[in-house]
């Protein structure tokens, strides 16, 4: 048997990317006031900003697309996304919202109130946002291995139960569901083991609460169980997906991942407590119930990308990708998220700059480095990300200084990836000549997004 695991698709439709010169980079990057949110696409060879909405859909989901029924109410195209999503979650009730925020957004605002606490192993930037916009205390209970970017752990994005459990003790009255996003984006892309959510449904039901899962990368997820959790290796990922979502209440989706689309979401709920007000909610904000925020094609596409995100030959070669370039940083001696997640890299700036202090943001810092060298494009998950300048002016900072390339699905190939790992070591040979960088203009929250930045002198 050969041992490289090669794409498994073949290209149809190609879109050119444009190489630049490093000058060229260096005046974009400056334009865009050092922040790579604001460069355009059209000026990034490597586009690993995110892996959402972001990859290449198949034949069959085009041929969905003109199966798309554009009804206002009950088109067969939000049947056939129920009978998939049914299927794969085991939850009567599908809210279809334009994307994963949306879902959140409706959800949090029908079931919690200002004063609350909502533990989950790590809230991804817009839960967080969205809970605090609403007052509620977001909290990240992940295990401490999930933490420490070094620690080789096969289900880093475990939460603490002995955690979990003391919150409910102290605090039950003030919680009104727990939390667990699947994979953790936040702590690396890192998976959660069956039996750590097994565990945590248990105990959450034992205090009378829901379990909601955020399950964007819920398919990475299954795949990481069945090659890492014992007992599972002769599932496919579709049964242990189902298993995972049977310990579930109720979840939010952002589509744009392992749904395999350019937009979409939803929310899934299992009994109908919350949804009267959550369908209210869809109204007001998205759109009738039969189509929420999407269009009729849409939800054909996705009825289609859920299936094929779930494909067993397909999650391995998307693993293995990131494997793959987690090997070459290694053998560069650079830090990163071990072991890789699984729509992503996360490398550890401060084993690039381990002088630069946290002020200067080491991990914006890596990331600008990146574009100029190469033309790629990742995103800071650091202290710009996570961390918040308090009214005082004094700054918060976050646990870890990291820069991820997030890997959109089925578009680049081995030599994209082989391309990158020699710009990242070209980056790590010319380290001590990165410059750090300065906030001069912020918004008050999601600040990364829309940040303007100075060099440091
Ligand atoms: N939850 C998680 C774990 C996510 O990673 C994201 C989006 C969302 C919720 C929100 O979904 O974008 O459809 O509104 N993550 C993207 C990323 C943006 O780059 O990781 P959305």
């Amino acid at each position: 048997m050969p041992k490289t695991l090669i794409e498994p698709f073949r290209i149809k439709s190609i879109e050119p990317i444009r190489v630049t010169t490093r000058e060229q980079r260096q005046g974009f990057l400056e334009e865009a006031h050092l922040n790579v949110f604001n460069l355009r696409a059209e000026d990034v060879l490597l586009d690993w900003l995110t892996d959402s909405g972001t990859g290449a859909m198949s034949a069959e989901q085009w041929a969905a697309i003109m199966r798309g029924d554009e009804s206002y109410a009950g088109a067969p195209s939000f049947f056939r996304l129920q009978a998939v999503v049914r299927e794969i979650t085991g939850m009567a009730h599908l809210i279809p919202t334009h994307q994963g925020r949306a879902a959140e957004k409706i959800l949090f605002t029908s079931a919690c109130k200002s004063g609350q606490i909502v533990p989950n192993n790590c809230h991804f930037d817009t839960t967080r946002a969205n809970l605090e916009y609403l007052g509620v205390d977001a909290r990240d209970l992940v295990i401490s291995e999930g933490l420490q970017p070094a620690t080789i752990h096969p289900f880093k994005g475990n939460i603490d139960l002995a955690r979990l459990e003391a919150l409910l003790k102290a605090e039950g009255e003030r919680i009104p569901f727990g939390m667990l996003t699947v994979t953790n984006n936040t702590g690396g892309g890192q998976p959660v083991s069956m039996a750590n959510i097994r565990a945590c449904s248990e105990l959450l039901h034992a205090y009378g609460k829901p379990l909601v899962m955020d399950v964007c990368r819920f398919a990475e997820n299954a795949m990481f169980i069945k090659l890492r959790e014992p007992g599972f290796e002769h599932l496919s990922p579709l049964e242990i997906a189902q298993q995972m979502f049977s310990y579930a209440d109720a979840a939010t989706m952002s589509a744009k991942k392992d749904g395999m689309v350019n937009i979409g979401g939803f929310i899934v709920l299992r009994k109908d407590e919350w949804l009267e007000r959550v369908r209210q909610l869809l109204i007001l904000w998205e759109g009738y119930p039969t189509y929420g925020g999407l269009a009729g094609r849409d939800l054909d596409a996705l009825a289609v990308g859920l299936k094929e995100g779930l494909n067993e030959d397909y999650l391995r070669y998307r693993l293995r990708t990131a494997e793959y370039l987690g090997e070459k940083l290694e053998a560069l001696g650079i830090g990163f998220v071990k072991p890789t997640g699984g729509h992503a890299v996360y490398i550890d700036a401060r084993t690039v700059l381990p002088d630069m202090p946290r002020e200067h943001y080491p991990a914006w810092a890596l990331c600008n480095a990146l574009y100029i060298e190469g033309g790629i494009r990742g995103v800071e998950v650091g202290s710009v990300m996570f961390g918040k300048r308090l009214d005082d002016g004094s700054e918060t900072y976050h646990s870890m200084e990291l820069v991820r390339l997030a890997f959109p699905r089925r578009m680049y190939t081995q030599s994209h990836f082989d391309y990158a790992a020699e710009v990242i070591a070209e980056v790590k040979a010319a380290a001590s000549s990165i410059r750090g960088v300065r906030i001069v203009k912020q918004p008050k929250q999601l600040r990364h997004f829309t940040s303007e930045f100075a060099w440091v002198d």
